[in-house]
């Protein structure tokens, strides 16, 4: 319905149009009773069934959103209808939204930690009380005039029964911030919210959402399947325990995010205070010498013209296809590698994982050390000097060494009668971030590749012992002795 400047509404006087949003439009008004300057959305409701009332829905969610009273909550101050329409009536917030801001382009990392913080607590705050927002986005973030955070328009989409994509499959709202949690019903979860907020968080950051398409399909098949661009890529001034955190924030499965809203600001703090921590960063990705052999592994496994099927199987359609180190950016999600480990496992096999893991250690090896023969030449001469029994510890400490210098993996390495233990109390495997069998068995394949080349031996016996992952207080793999696998042969 149309209203003009000047028209009476209740104790309203409309004073002007203020904008229109997918879910109608919003006029600022003065409130005749006491002078106070107040917006007025008025509400197109969506299409329903004739059958039930919409206003009835309308009135039973507004109620539960005006008892919503936080400091950085727009406060619903008074709800009707008018001619069958219903309208919200808010305080009248004259300095802006995120978006017009963000028209200007990133945010230092302080502003967009500050205005975090603010949107984070009116969530928690909500989620507290079973309340879901379902339209997180920096059009529904407005300023004061002495620029405190509101979030707007919480859990209106639902009281307009209106589906983040309706039966039509036309979609309600932007796309720009919707989780790729569409077995749940779209972006009407808590932890919809939360991606929301860290693609929020991403957009104050790099200036713009994070993915951008032609077509609203297109958008959300990028939700769904491209990785979270590389923040420290278009930024290179935001610390990587930052970009980490706004990675793990979207990640693609909700049980791979943060729990609460709460978490995401203190990870961010966190991330700020110590700036040159890569723990976290860690977690979120598999280095992209790794991805390569993984990979190229996988190729080799599954052929090239499988490999397509494979990443579809896995829920991965258009996934990263060239080559990682030719783009740094292209470092593969700790998620979504372990999705594919995951996948080859249910279609090869256990086994088959851990030879996957082989074939990739070998081909690192024979990429690290160009000429093979030179280096077994090499190594025979060093182990030459070792005595037989002692060779699998020598090669697992050398090779727990050489990690230590090159990363900051620290392995412990311990023996007894019939095997060497791989004990690691950080682990780098799924940094117990993650119970995944199928890395495990894939790590395993690795460690034999690598045992295998650092000592020169047969093939060693890998099996996993314990895992962080599982519950357990370290990481343990166990590296059977040569002697023992002869005494069972
Ligand atoms: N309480 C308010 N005070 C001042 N301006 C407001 C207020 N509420 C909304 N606005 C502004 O009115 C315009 C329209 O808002 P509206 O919520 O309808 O659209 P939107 O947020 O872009 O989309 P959506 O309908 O999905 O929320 C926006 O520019 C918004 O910043
Ligand atoms: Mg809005």
């Amino acid at each position: 319905m149309e209203i003009v400047a000047g028209q009476h509404l209740d104790d309203y006087q409309i004073t002007g149009q203020i904008g229109r949003g997918g879910m109608g439009t919003v006029y600022r008004a003065t409130q005749l009773s006491n002078g106070r300057d107040v917006a007025i959305k008025m509400l197109a409701l969506a299409q329903l069934p004739a059958s039930s009332n919409p206003l009835d829905r309308f009135y039973r969610e507004v109620k539960i959103i005006a008892q919503l009273q936080h400091a950085h909550i727009v406060p619903v101050l008074h709800f009707g209808e008018i001619e069958g329409n219903p309208y919200i009536v808010m305080p009248y917030l004259g300095r802006g939204s995120l978006l017009d801001r963000l028209k200007h382009g990133a945010m230092p990392l302080k502003d967009t930690l500050e205005i975090a913080r603010q949107i984070a607590s009116a969530l928690q705050y909500a989620h507290d009380r079973d309340v879901v927002h379902r339209d997180i986005k920096p059009s529904n973030v407005l300023f004061d005039d002495i620029d405190n955070v509101y979030l707007a328009d919480f859990g209106l989409a639902k009281a307009l029964g209106s589906k983040p994509i309706t039966a039509s499959g036309s979609l309600i709202g932007t796309p720009e911030y919707m989780a790729p949690d569409w077995a749940n019903g779209g972006g009407s979860t808590q932890t919809a919210d939360l991606y929301a907020l860290g693609v929020m968080i991403y957009h104050m950051l790099a200036g713009q959402p994070p993915y951008k398409a032609a077509t609203t399909m297109e958008l959300i098949r990028a939700h769904v399947a491209s990785p979270v661009p590389n923040l420290t890529t278009t930024r290179p001034d935001i610390p990587f325990g930052v970009a980490a955190v706004v990675q793990r924030a979207m990640a693609k499965y909700p049980s791979q995010r943060y729990g609460t809203a709460q978490e995401v600001v203190v990870a961010l703090e966190n991330a700020m205070k110590n700036p040159n921590t890569s723990e976290k960063a860690s977690r979120l990705y598999m280095p992209n010498s790794w991805a390569y052999y993984a990979m190229t592994a996988i190729k080799h496994a599954v052929g090239a013209n499988q490999i397509e099927t494979l990443l579809t199987r896995a829920g991965l359609p258009n996934y990263i296809l060239q080559d990682p180190p030719d783009n740094i950016q292209r470092e593969f999600p700790f998620d979504q590698s372990a999705q594919l480990f995951r996948t080859f496992q249910e279609v090869f096999g256990k086994r088959s994982t851990q030879a996957l893991g082989r074939h990739a250690g070998d081909l690192s090896q024979q990429a690290a050390v160009r000429k093979p023969d030179r280096a077994a030449k090499i190594t025979t001469a060093i182990l030459s000097t070792v005595p037989h029994e002692e060779r699998l510890r020598f090669g697992l400490e050398t090779l727990a060494n050489m990690y230590s210098v090159i990363s900051d993996l620290r392995v412990i390495i311990e023996e007894d009668q019939r095997s060497c233990f791989w004990r690691m109390e950080t682990c780098h495997v799924c940094n117990g971030w993650h119970a995944d069998e199928p890395v495990c068995y894939y790590f395993a394949g690795w460690l034999e590749a690598m045992v295998y080349w650092m000592t020169g031996e047969r093939l060693p016996n890998v099996t996993e012992i314990t895992c962080m992952a599982k519950g357990d207080a370290a990481c343990i793999f166990a590296i059977e002795k040569p002697e023992q696998a002869d005494q069972r042969t």
